[in-house]
């Protein structure tokens, strides 16, 4: 199973980019975290940050055509972004929305995001934990979905 792990602005700074919110991992240090859960759940990643909102949604509609599911980090887009939001609906990319930071705790602008009643599920304010929780998440959701269903056989 093939899963691809989506980045969104900003998040090449983790790690000096307000710790107090995003704590002091890196990306690369997290994106290892994850290669090292992949491989112990039996999953392959592809990892792609980008702070263009149009690069993203050109790796979504490619995902479209290889990947069973997503983890997703918006950053900023997360509160903003119709056309990210369209893409993986487009392509039924099944998501997992992920946040360092509990969203709900920050600026109201914060509150409000334009993924989270399309995600398989949503997690916040563990900080890089959460992704690791997300992929856990994903993977037995898809797991699940592919399952044969009671009676079946
Ligand atoms: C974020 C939260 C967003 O509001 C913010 O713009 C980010 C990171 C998070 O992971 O907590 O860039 O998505």
């Amino acid at each position: 199973m093939k899963l691809l792990i989506l980045q969104g602005p900003n998040l090449n700074l983790l790690g000096r980019r307000e710790p107090q919110h995003y704590g002091a991992r890196s990306l690369d240090a997290l994106s290892a975290d994850l290669d090292a859960l992949a491989e112990a759940l039996g999953v392959a990643l592809v990892h792609r940050q980008s702070n263009h909102e149009g690069q993203l949604i050109d790796w979504v509609q490619e995902a479209g055509a290889w990947a069973a599911g997503a983890l997703v980090n918006p950053g900023g887009l997360t509160h903003s972004s119709v056309s990210l939001r369209d893409a993986l609906i487009g392509v039924e990319l099944p998501f997992v929305e992920v946040h360092l930071s509990n969203v709900h705790r920050r600026e109201p602008f914060r509150r409000t995001s334009l993924f989270s009643d399309v995600a398989v599920g949503c997690i916040l304010g563990f900080g890089p934990e959460g992704y690791l929780m997300g992929l856990r998440g994903l993977v037995a959701h898809l797991r699940a979905a592919a399952a044969p269903g009671p009676g079946a056989g």
